[in-house]
């Protein structure tokens, strides 16, 4: 295959996991011996800030707000990627809240991430893009970018409309731009086992979506320790038993993009 296998994680719902799940997939990608580029689209920077890259968001332009308005300055992408213990990543900046408004000024404006993307996919074999929590701009251009999609979603009866609205945007998208944006699996999210109406969502989810993987993560104290630590749930505690549905998306993701094993480096 050439160039690295791209992935979006997107809901338009806040709040759902979009970031968590981003995270620990890049994480059990990278242990898998991948080289990942994680990119935080969202202007909220939590992806950001959870991957311990503060500071990154509060830099000075040139960031990528600029590379991803300006052409001129689309090259300046290798400059911001940070290096992170598990990935690089490109950050989010305080900057990016204007990003919206400004691409839709822009000439081939759901196409600025796919261009920024080619000055450094190559050292890549997975880029993986969290989303904004809106069918917006920037939710198009990760969309673009990647045209694979990784939806992670709440165990509740709201999920139902979020994905009719998310599979309609996605529709749109790919008859605007001629292009296939494939469904790579559902990631259902913080489920309590105890709840009914979180068993019955899981069964709706799976007979939903027959044809594409639906995984399970259960709500769990060191998801979000893990977060507040600065990396992944595997780098936190590979002990924790959500670990291992980690460990099968990232397993899975291979086969689904064909990318061979890479032996584990002593
Ligand atoms: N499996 C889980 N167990 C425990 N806490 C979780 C789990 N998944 C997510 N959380 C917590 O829920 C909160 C929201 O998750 P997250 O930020 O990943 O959602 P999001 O969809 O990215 O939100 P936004 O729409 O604002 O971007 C976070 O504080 C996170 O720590
Ligand atoms: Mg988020």
């Amino acid at each position: 295959m050439s160039g690295p296998a791209k992935l979006c994680v997107s809901n338009q719902k806040g709040g759902v996991g979009k970031t968590t799940i981003a995270i620990n997939v890049a994480g059990a990608i990278s242990a898998r011996g991948h080289d990942v580029l994680f990119v935080d689209l969202d202007p909220q920077g939590n992806a950001t800030e959870n991957l311990g890259l503060m500071d990154a968001y509060d830099d000075e332009p040139p960031t990528l707000f600029d590379c991803l308005t300006d052409p001129e300055h689309r090259e300046t992408v290798a400059d911001i990627v940070r290096e992170h213990e598990e990935m690089d990543v490109i950050p989010s900046n305080i900057d990016m809240t204007a990003a919206e408004p400004e691409l839709t000024l822009s000439r081939r404006s759901g196409e600025q991430l796919s261009l920024v993307l080619r000055e450094v996919e190559d050292d890549y074999d997975y880029v993986i893009v969290d989303c904004p929590p809106n069918l917006g701009n920037l939710m198009d251009n990760a969309l673009f970018a990647t045209q694979n999609v990784l939806i992670p979603a709440l165990a509740e009866s709201t999920s139902k409309r979020a994905f009719e609205l998310l599979f309609d945007h996605v529709d749109a998208l790919e008859y605007d731009y001629e292009i296939d944006i494939h469904d790579r699996g559902v990631v259902v999210n913080r489920i309590d086992v105890r709840k009914t109406q979180a068993r019955e969502m899981v069964e709706w989810i799976n007979a939903a979506f027959d044809d594409v993987p639906v995984w399970q993560i259960r709500e769990r104290a060191d998801v979000q320790k893990a977060l507040d630590a600065g990396v992944s749930l595997l780098e936190f505690n590979p002990e924790c038993d959500m670990c291992e549905v980690f460990r099968d998306i990232a397993a899975d993701l291979d086969e689904q993009f064909g990318i061979e094993d890479v032996e584990v480096q002593a």
